[in-house]
């Protein structure tokens, strides 16, 4: 059996070696193909792979029909947006994620933009604290438990919605859970965005939602930049001279964003959340445990093509 880790942005050695010693005892053989620049790269390498791992890397229909030997992919991570489901259940290829295995890492990185965000991007001038302030998390899942979590050290008022959390799992955590998107908006000066890419989600932070925001509003997003209507996000931080954006996932549009909004902008030049050791290392080596679970013993659990 062959297992592929196609990342065009690579893990950390260490996870590299993590992955292949158990790629190794399960008698397997790692093929790697990292900091690829061409799909065509990625047609050629998956050709004779029964298995892949991936990180933000783009499976499509044309990239499973390449394939021809491809049982499994493990996206190593939450977000499985970047896998085309129907191509690959068409093609009975079983699809993974790692949930949970880098939340802390993006966790860290949401709370690390929000000081740099309250601290004028630490240019020196007199900015506020964290402590104190209505954090609004919305979506409950891995990363934003994380989130809570560490907020709670900085001291600030934790609120959160979920559409599909049960509001009891909320308050267990000790933050305050809100009925509807629009109240957790109007109740926290603080929004970090934890939902995937979806149909539904798709264009769907927009103007008049992040309008209902307190003065002195920062958004967070180390989610997804598809969620973001990014032509609304301009006109309200031109409207409203007091709105933040820091985000992990650079806009189509960032050099109108860094030109019209200095020292109230910024994006990471390169989607970083999950670019820890710890976290490559943790979902690198459960998504090898993964596929040899799976080609294995047939082991399913994590499958989201079901
Ligand atoms: C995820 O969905 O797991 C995060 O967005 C991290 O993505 P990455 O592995 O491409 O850094």
């Amino acid at each position: 059996m062959k297992v592929l880790v196609a990342t065009e942005k690579p893990f950390a050695k260490v996870a590299i070696d993590g992955i292949k010693n158990v790629i190794d005892a399960a008698g397997y053989e790692l093929a790697l193909l990292e900091k690829y620049t061409e799909k065509a790269q990625l047609l050629e390498a998956v050709a004779d792979a029964d298995a892949i791992i991936i990180r933000s890397d783009i499976v499509d229909a044309e990239v499973i029909a390449a394939a021809k030997n491809l049982k499994i992919v493990v996206r190593a991570g939450a977000g499985y947006d970047n896998v085309d489901l129907q191509a690959a259940s068409a093609a009975g290829v079983c699809v993974m994620n790692t949930p949970g295995q880098n939340a802390n890492a993006v966790a860290e990185l949401a709370l690390g933009m929000m000081v740099y965000g309250v601290r004028n991007l630490y240019n020196g001038t007199s900015g506020t604290e964290l402590m104190g302030k209505k954090l609004g998390i919305h979506a409950y899942g891995n990363v934003g438990r994380n989130v809570a979590r560490i907020a709670k050290g900085f001291g600030m008022e934790i609120y959160a919605y979920d559409a599909f959390c049960p509001k009891e799992v909320i308050e267990q955590d000790g933050v305050t859970a809100l009925n509807s998107v629009e109240e957790l908006y109007s109740t926290c000066q603080v929004v970090s965005l934890h939902i995937p890419a979806t149909a539904e989600t798709k264009n769907s932070i927009n103007y008049d939602l992040l309008n209902k925001m307190p003065k002195g509003a920062m958004l967070v997003n180390t989610a997804r930049k598809e969620v973001i209507n990014e032509t609304e996000v301009i006109k309200l931080m031109e409207d409203r001279t007091d709105f933040r954006y820091m985000t992990d996932i650079m806009p189509a549009t960032h050099a109108e964003f860094a030109e019209k909004f200095a020292g109230r902008y910024f994006s990471t030049p390169k989607k970083m959340g999950a670019q820890t050791a710890e976290a490559n290392i943790n979902a690198g080596i459960a998504a090898a445990n993964q596929i040899v679970g799976f080609l294995r013993d047939g082991i399913n659990r994590f499958q989201v093509n079901k």
